[in-house]
């Protein structure tokens, strides 16, 4: 069910907000039989251990409401993973809040922090909620763009997008969908803005663990000054290849996660229950999961990107996450979506126009996604369509 163009029963807040390109490519996938190398969903699921706990705690009484922040041992999880990963040292009972995903964490620090007519600085290309919840609190975004060929951080550009109506900056490294960790020089100079400008930060870091090359992932909330200010927001979808359950987390400083929590429990309230277990679980005890996914993420990355690269493309390699752009300006389409929307018919494969991700519709007008996070064999066989297939307009 299409949610747009709005009806004339439609509240205004949601007009400027485009419909998820998600959901429009998926159903182009299934409509033609075509290959998704869209959505960024994993084809296998995570480990079945984990599965089994939230099996037994379904079946021992795990179901009714869990307290609104969650369930104390999934914010014990959540507290020792951050000690153990980034040395942090959470009070699980007020620095940790559960949430409905990350998206729900998202939505409910932007409606808790930010007034109508404040200014949000977000990178761009987005992952598209941002839009959507900025736009839902009245709020103004103020993109930075990372650009191609490199989508580094430009300092001079993030200084400049920064005014006196600034109250947020939304950053999100490892970023979907350029692959950009932002390295510790970067953040550093995030760090310098936000305290210069009494800025709260919100970090979306649920590729935190899906990292290739040696590249390190950095939390914000590390760096001096920053952990007062930062709101740092990650879930289990990604980290375990379990997308479909919704399970996330804030961490912060007591009043932030207080200050969110404000608002998450006009949300949902709470989530997930009998999940909310198995979660800990994973914490706790399935660290060589995502180890292991990240080295095989890799190769994945590498077996797309090596067929992309025989094809009329720019391909950007990744340093994270699950997607790798390209420009696919010289197979002569206007622009990225009327590529996209040739390529089920042409080749059975449906990826996304990045455009959809861009304020900057130059930038963004012949970029296109693709997830990696398949089987070999579904990638091997998307390759050897595209490459069997004649791309031009
Ligand atoms: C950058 C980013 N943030 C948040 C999410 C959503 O996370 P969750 O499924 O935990 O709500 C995604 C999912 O694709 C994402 O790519």
């Amino acid at each position: 069910m299409a949610a747009h163009p709005p009806s004339n029963r439609t509240a205004r807040r949601l007009h400027a907000i485009p419909p998820t390109i998600f959901s429009e490519m998926s159903a182009l996938a299934v409509r033609t039989g075509s290959l998704n190398l869209g959505q960024g969903f994993p084809d296998v699921d995570g480990p079945a251990s984990v599965i089994e706990t939230a099996v037994d705690a379904l079946r021992s009484g795990h179901n009714q409401y869990a307290p609104g922040p969650g369930v104390p041992e999934l914010r014990e999880a959540v507290a020792t993973h951050q000690a153990r990963h980034y040395g942090l040292d959470l009070d699980p009972s007020s620095e940790v809040a559960v949430t409905a995903g990350a998206t729900e964490a998202i939505a409910a620090a932007v409606l808790a922090l930010v007034n109508p007519g404040d200014e949000v600085v977000v990178l761009e290309p987005f992952y598209d909620s941002y839009v959507a919840t900025i736009e839902m609190a009245g709020g103004v975004r103020r993109p930075v763009t990372l650009r191609a060929p490199d989508f580094r951080l430009d300092l001079d550009a993030l200084r400049a997008a920064v005014t006196d109506r600034t109250t947020v900056l939304l950053l999100n490294t490892p970023h979907n969908p350029t692959g950009t960790v932002l390295t510790r020089e970067e953040l550093d100079a995030v760090a310098q803005v936000a305290i210069e400008h009494d800025l709260v930060v919100v970090t979306d870091e649920v590729y935190e663990h899906l990292v290739f090359d040696g590249h390190e992932h950095i939390p914000l909330c590390t760096l001096p000054g920053m952990w007062e200010r930062t709101v740092s927001i990650s879930s289990a979808g990604k980290t375990f290849s379990l997308t479909g359950w919704k399970v996330g987390w804030v961490t912060g400083p007591e009043d932030l996660v207080r200050t969110v929590v404000g608002a998450k429990q006009w949300l949902t309230f709470t989530n997930a229950a009998p999940l909310q277990p198995a979660v800990a679980y994973a914490l706790n005890e399935e660290a060589g999961f995502y180890e292991a996914l990240a080295k095989d993420l890799q190769a994945k990355r590498d077996l797309l990107c090596a067929g992309l690269g025989t094809l009329d493309l720019d391909v950007y390699v990744p340093e994270a996450t699950y997607f790798v752009n390209t420009d696919v300006r010289r197979y002569g389409y206007a622009d990225a979506m009327e590529f996209c929307l040739a390529l089920p018919e042409k080749a059975g494969v449906v990826a996304i126009p990045a455009q959809a991700f861009y304020d900057d519709r130059e930038e963004g007008r012949h970029k296109v996604r693709w997830a990696f996070c398949k089987e070999a064999t579904v990638i091997e066989e998307g390759v050897r369509r595209l490459g069997a297939a004649d791309l031009y307009r």
